[in-house]
C-alpha cells in the first residue's frame, strides 16, 4: 500500500480544489444525486482516502459498506489489472468465461446452508432484489411479497416499493409495484411493548399481517434484512429471525435474507443469517463481495433458482468479468486474511467506547447496536423520551468530517449515527476515528445545551 496510513489535514475540508469540483458537479451531474461529504478522492487504500487537496481522511464508511476488504486492495488490484488485459466484456450469457462460473461455485460455498445452490449474478444490489423477487414468483405461482417497516431493498420501481422510507428514495416517484405489504419491524429499542416482548409481539404481528392482509397461500416470499441497514442498523432480538425463517417454511413461503449490506464479513460471521443459523432459500448479495467493483448475485435452492426457463435471467453486463475477477480476488482476501474474525476484532474495539459514550450522554445515546463492524448509536433530544434527534447526528457528522473523519448516518428518522470502517483499517486509525468521533460528540451536544440555553 503507498498511501501513508495517518490522517493529515492540509487545508479546510473541504479544501479549495474539492469547492472547485463541487462548483463543476453542481453545473454538469443531476442535483438529485446528492453529496454527503464534497471532499473528491484521488487515492485511497487501508482506513484513508487521500483528498485532492493533500488531507488524508479516515474512512468509517466504506463507501456504504463496500470497500470491506480495502479500497484498491492489492489482491484485488493485480486480479482485476491481469482480467483486464485479456478481456473486458462477452456478456456471459453470448460467449460464457471462467470467472462467472468460480463466483458462483463462491457463492454456494459461503452461503449459509449446505444443500445444493445455484446463483445469477447482475450489476447492482436493487437489481438482485428484483431478480430475487423474480425467481420466487415464477418458483411459487404466487404474487405477494411481504416486507418489514424501516425496509431499505434498493431505488428501482420495484425496488422503491419494497424500502420503506419515503424521503427521500420514494418522494413523488410513484406509482409502485403493486403486491408488496409492510409488516412491523422487530425492532428492540422503539417496540410499543417494549424490549423484552418484542421478539415474542413482533413475531405474533408479522403472523397476523400475513395472515389477515396477505393471505399465506397468496405469499410468494418474505423479503428480509437480517440486520437492517438504511432503516437504521436494527437488530431483530435473538430468536426472532429464525422463527420467522422456520414459519415461512410451514407455509410454502420463500424466506428471501437481503444480505447486501450485512453479508460478506462485515458482520464478524460471513453472512448475518449465520450468527442464528438461519438458512435462507434466497439470499442476495453485492457491496462488500467484489471489493468496489459493480456486482451483485441472487444464491438460492437449486431446485427454486433452476425452475427459471432458460433465458428468464440475466442482462448485457451482470457478471462482468472484470468484476467478477474483483469478488474472486476480494474473497479470497476475506478468506487468507481471515476478516469475519477482524469484524469482531473490530466490534470488540469500538462497543466498550460507544457504550462509554452512552453512559457519558444518557439523555442524547438512546441506543448502541449492531454486530461485528456493523455497528451504531441511535440519538435522542430526550432519553427516556427516545424523540430522534437527527439534528444532533447531523451536527456530529460534520463536525467530524471538519477533522478528517468520514462517517455516515442513516434511519428511518436520520438520527442513527453508524459506523462501517473497512476492515482492512489499522487499530491505531480506528482508535483516531473514535477519539475524533467522541471529541465531536461532546462539542455538537454542548453547542446544542448553548443554544437551548440562549
Ligand atoms: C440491504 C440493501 N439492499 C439493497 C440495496 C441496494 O443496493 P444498490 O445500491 O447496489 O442497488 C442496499 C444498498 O444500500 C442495501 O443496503
Amino acid at each position: 500500500m503507498t498511501l501513508s496510513q495517518e490522517r493529515i489535514l492540509a487545508t479546510e475540508i473541504p479544501g479549495p480544489r474539492s469547492q472547485a469540483l463541487q462548483a463543476r458537479k453542481v453545473a454538469s451531474v443531476s442535483a438529485g444525486v446528492g453529496t454527503t461529504l464534497p471532499v473528491y478522492v484521488e487515492q485511497a487504500g487501508g482506513g484513508i482516502l487521500r483528498d485532492v487537496d493533500g488531507n488524508q481522511l479516515i474512512d468509517f464508511g466504506s463507501g456504504i459498506a463496500v470497500t470491506t476488504v480495502g479500497n484498491a486492495a492489492p489482491r484485488v488490484v493485480e486480479s482485476v489489472q491481469r482480467q483486464v488485459a485479456d478481456f473486458t466484456h462477452t456478456c456471459f450469457m453470448v460467449t460464457p468465461y471462467e470467472e462467472y462460473v468460480a463466483v458462483c461455485e463462491k457463492l454456494a460455498a459461503l452461503t449459509p446452508g449446505s444443500h445444493e445452490k445455484r446463483s445469477a449474478l447482475f450489476n447492482s444490489g436493487a437489481e438482485a432484489v428484483e431478480n430475487a423477487v423474480k425467481v420466487a414468483r415464477h418458483h411459487t405461482g404466487r404474487d405477494a411479497v411481504v416486507v418489514f417497516d424501516h425496509a431499505y431493498h434498493g431505488r428501482t420501481n420495484l425496488t422503491m416499493a419494497l424500502t420503506a422510507k419515503n424521503m427521500p428514495y420514494k418522494h413523488r416517484f410513484g406509482p409502485f409495484a403493486g403486491e408488496i405489504y409492510r409488516a412491523p419491524m422487530a425492532y428492540p429499542y422503539r417496540w410499543p411493548g417494549g424490549a423484552e416482548a418484542c421478539a415474542d409481539e413482533a413475531f405474533d404481528a408479522f403472523v397476523t399481517t400475513v395472515h389477515t392482509r396477505v393471505g399465506e397461500d397468496n405469499c410468494a416470499a418474505v423479503l428480509i434484512e437480517p440486520i437492517q441497514g438504511e432503516g437504521g442498523f436494527i437488530v431483530p432480538p435473538p430468536g426472532w429471525l429464525p422463527r420467522v425463517a422456520d414459519w415461512c417454511r410451514e407455509q410454502g413461503i420463500l424466506f428471501i435474507a437481503d444480505e447486501i449490506q450485512t453479508g460478506f464479513a462485515r458482520t464478524g460471521d460471513w453472512f448475518a443469517c449465520d450468527h442464528e443459523g438461519v438458512v435462507p432459500d434466497l439470499v442476495t448479495t453485492a457491496k462488500g463481495m467484489a471489493g468496489g467493483l459493480p456486482l451483485a448475485a441472487v444464491t438460492g435452492r437449486a431446485e427454486i433458482m433452476d425452475s427459471v426457463h432458460v433465458g428468464g435471467l440475466g442482462g448485457t453486463y451482470g457478471g462482468n468479468p472484470v468484476a467478477c475477477a474483483a469478488a474472486l480476488a476480494a474473497i479470497e482476501t476475506m478468506e487468507v486474511e481471515d476478516l469475519p474474525g477482524r469484524a469482531r476484532e473490530i466490534e470488540a474495539i469500538f462497543l466498550p467506547r460507544l457504550r462509554a459514550l452512552a453512559e457519558r450522554h444518557p439523555d442524547r445515546v438512546g441506543d448502541v447496536r449492531g454486530r461485528g463492524a456493523m455497528l451504531a448509536v441511535e440519538l435522542v433530544a430526550d432519553g427516556p423520551g427516545r424523540t430522534p434527534d437527527a439534528a444532533l447526528a447531523g451536527a456530529v457528522h460534520r463536525a467530524c468530517a471538519a477533522q478528517g473523519l468520514v462517517t455516515l448516518t442513516c434511519g428511518t428518522f436520520g438520527n442513527v449515527f453508524r459506523f462501517l470502517p473497512p476492515l482492512a483499517i489499522g487499530n491505531e486509525l480506528l482508535a483516531e476515528g473514535l477519539d475524533v468521533f467522541e471529541a465531536a460528540f461532546d462539542q455538537a451536544v454542548a453547542s446544542d445545551q448553548r443554544g437551548k440555553v440562549e
